[in-house]
């Protein structure tokens, strides 16, 4: 790792909303003086009621809760549309750039965005919807899907959005986890020239999805669907129908607005909940803070709906604060390793934000992609979803941003609403490779294994000590698993799952996740979620899936996996294996490789010993440690003998 500072630029520190004394002076206040300084920050809203009170929460098992903002009313969608109608109803919401670059971009202003939600919303409550009922989206990076995802927030709706990546059985059990009565999609979905059939992945998900009694079907592509009489409904037909007005419904702060699915150390994905005003709070507060956001300004996050980066850095930061969001339909390589570049000249974006997987797979492609293409009105760079190491770090600020732009390297979770560590760019000198400081509201502590609190340079667990408004509220389904994955593993902490180390300047560099969940390619994998998989084919008896490096992916995934007695391990049955867990789960979830183990090493009590699975994936066989204390050693030396990869 490296720990070279590029300092803010002079230019920076004068030009943006908070500098270096700037933010010592924001974090002091929010360390000390939580309740004013949140109701404070609450006037970014527009509220219906506003509250009078901030925080009140106890990580604590006796007395565990979490609220913010309690006694306030507001809107999400009024929050993120109609309040900017009077100044900037002729200004540019949503630019859509779709995936083909010979099609025509798409603009919406938000006075159009204004009359789509309402006539979305009001499609949703013609087919039955009611605030509270949870609304399943299943949708392309289209400007519907932001449409829905509004609609949903302004008649009181709990959205929960699955990535068009997944399969229908991965659909099927979020759709009915949290009974989901209507499912909004796409006829197809179109990545890098492919189609991808979202309206056939539904039907085939609708036999173990007995909550689904409503389709509603966007035409995208114009790609031939079946449509079921009485469950599908065209969105354009019904949209034909409805009022272009539907007043927004007045919302609890605490109310749900989304719940949306991550994986977990255990099998099955957690119903990650957050609510109204807390999260719509902090996704405006972190948007405006870190990307130094002023609207007019046209800035891209490069993301999926189907993450939370891409509900709150995509939809609703963005449009909270009445700024210029571009949605982008495509993938970064294609037509060619330029796309990214050419996007950014085309709709002369400011502010771009992606994932370090996309900047290793570019970079890889070479500097002539890049050089051919302008990039003049960049100005700032962010990156998000895993660490990025150093030589990508430096490709993107030199090559990219021809040493111009600072890089903000945005640490947070599914869980944590928005962003937490992050560099501000006009406050924050840069290390490649650091998430640098937390963000005023956010207090991290790194624990050692015992839950110690370490001072100073030290590497340990991160968890952070106290609640911020965009923190989940609960698991859906499920508030003890909620209490039992986060507040138990260190009493009265927030426990993020994530290793970290801090430096003699106080920068955080986070290590990578110590639980059984990998990240590939910046999206969460649980180990436990690939097994299950595996273990559901006939000839498998047994699976152990760890993370390995991988140099595009940051981690890949490495099945071993035990065959039932009889069963032939050949190479047919490996390419079975591997697509049978992309069937099960998405593409994301496929193995990078699958060893066929005879044996797994375990302890005499039946444990199996990960660390050494991960060390013969990492390759690592001469570090193997003690294996002393297996059940039967000479499953090890198989393993080594047959490491595929
Ligand atoms: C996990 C959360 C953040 C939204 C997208 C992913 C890792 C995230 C960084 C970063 C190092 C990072 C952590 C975290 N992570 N951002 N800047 N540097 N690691 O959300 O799927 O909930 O995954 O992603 O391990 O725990 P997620």
């Amino acid at each position: 790792m490296s720990d070279s500072l590029y300092p803010v630029s002079d230019e920076w520190a004068r030009r943006a909303r908070v500098d270096a004394a700037g933010y010592e002076k924001l974090y002091g206040r929010s360390i000390a003086d939580p309740g004013s300084f949140w109701l404070e920050q609450a006037k970014r809203l527009d509220w219906i009621r506003r509250p009078e009170l901030a925080g009140d929460w106890s990580f604590d098992e006796e007395d565990f809760h979490i609220s913010w903002f309690a006694d306030g009313k507001l809107n999400v969608a009024a929050n993120c549309v109609d309040r900017h109608l009077g100044r900037r109803g002729d200004e540019i919401a949503i630019i859509w750039e779709p995936d083909d670059p010979n099609e025509e971009a798409r603009r919406y202003t938000y006075r159009q965005l204004h009359e789509e939600v309402c006539r979305f919303a009001n499609v949703l409550k013609a087919e039955g919807v009611e605030k509270g009922d949870r609304v399943t989206v299943y949708m392309p990076m289209i400007p519907e899907a932001a449409f829905a995802l509004l609609a949903c927030a302004r008649i009181g709706a709990i959205h929960s959005v699955v990535f068009g990546g997944f399969s229908p059985e991965a659909l099927a059990g979020r759709i009915t986890d949290c009974d989901s009565k209507v499912v909004i999609t796409a006829d197809e979905g179109r990545r890098g020239g492919k189609r991808v059939p979202l309206k056939a992945n539904v039907d085939a998900a609708a036999a173990h999805a007995r909550a689904m009694e409503k389709v509603i079907v966007v035409k995208a592509t114009g790609g031939e669907v079946a449509m079921q009489p009485g469950r599908d409904v065209w969105y354009h037909e019904a949209a034909a129908l409805v009022s272009a007005e539907c007043p927004a419904e007045p919302m609890g702060a605490e109310d749900p607005l989304f719940i949306l699915y991550t994986s977990g150390s255990t099998g099955k994905p957690k119903g990650v909940l957050h609510s109204s005003a807390g999260y719509l709070l902090w996704a405006s507060y972190t948007h405006e803070l870190v990307f130094d956001y002023r609207p007019g300004q046209v800035y891209w996050c490069a993301a999926d709906i189907g993450w939370v980066t891409g509900h709150s850095y995509i939809v609703y930061g963005p449009l909270a604060n009445g700024g210029t969001t571009l949605m982008f339909e495509g993938v970064p390589n294609w037509p060619d390793a330029s796309r990214i570049w050419q996007v950014v000249d085309r709709h002369q974006v400011e502010i771009l934000y992606t994932a370090p997987t996309a900047l290793r797979a570019l970079m890889r492609e070479g500097d002539a992609y890049v050089a051919k293409t302008s990039r003049k009105s960049l100005k700032l760079l962010g990156t998000v979803g895993e660490p990025i190491n150093p030589e990508a770090w430096r490709w993107y600020h030199a090559v990219v941003g021809e040493g111009r732009c600072p890089i903000v390297d945005t640490w947070w979770q599914t869980e944590t609403g928005g962003q937490m560590i992050s560099p501000l760019p006009g406050a924050t000198g840069l290390k490649p490779g650091s998430a640098t400081l937390p963000l005023p509201g956010v207090d991290p502590q790194i624990v050692d294994a015992e839950g110690t609190v370490l001072h100073g340079a030290t590497e340990g667990n991160l968890c952070i000590a106290r609640s911020w408004p965009g923190q989940m509220r609960t698991v859906w389904g499920d508030h003890e698993r909620f209490f039992q994955t986060y507040f138990t593993t260190y009493p009265g902490k927030y426990f993020t799952g994530d290793g970290c180390r801090r430096d003699a300047d106080g920068y955080y560099w986070i290590t990578g996740r110590v639980d059984d969940v990998i990240n590939v390619s910046g999206h969460r994998m649980g180990t436990a979620e690939v097994e299950s998989a595996l273990v559901l084919h006939p000839k498998v008896a047994e699976a152990a899936v760890v993370g390995m490096p991988h140099d595009i992916k940051g981690q890949g995934i490495y099945a071993y996996v035990t065959l039932n007695t009889g069963c032939v391990a050949d190479e047919a049955l490996r390419t079975e294996l591997r697509n049978w867990v992309r069937t099960e789960i998405g593409p994301i979830a496929t193995p990078d490789a699958l060893q066929f183990a005879p044996g797994l090493p375990k302890t005499r009590s039946g444990k199996i010993m990960r660390r050494i699975l991960r060390k013969i994936a990492e390759g690592e066989v001469s570090s193997l440690g003690d294996t002393s204390t297996l059940a039967d050693p000479a499953v090890v030396d198989d393993l080594v003998a047959n490491r595929v990869g």
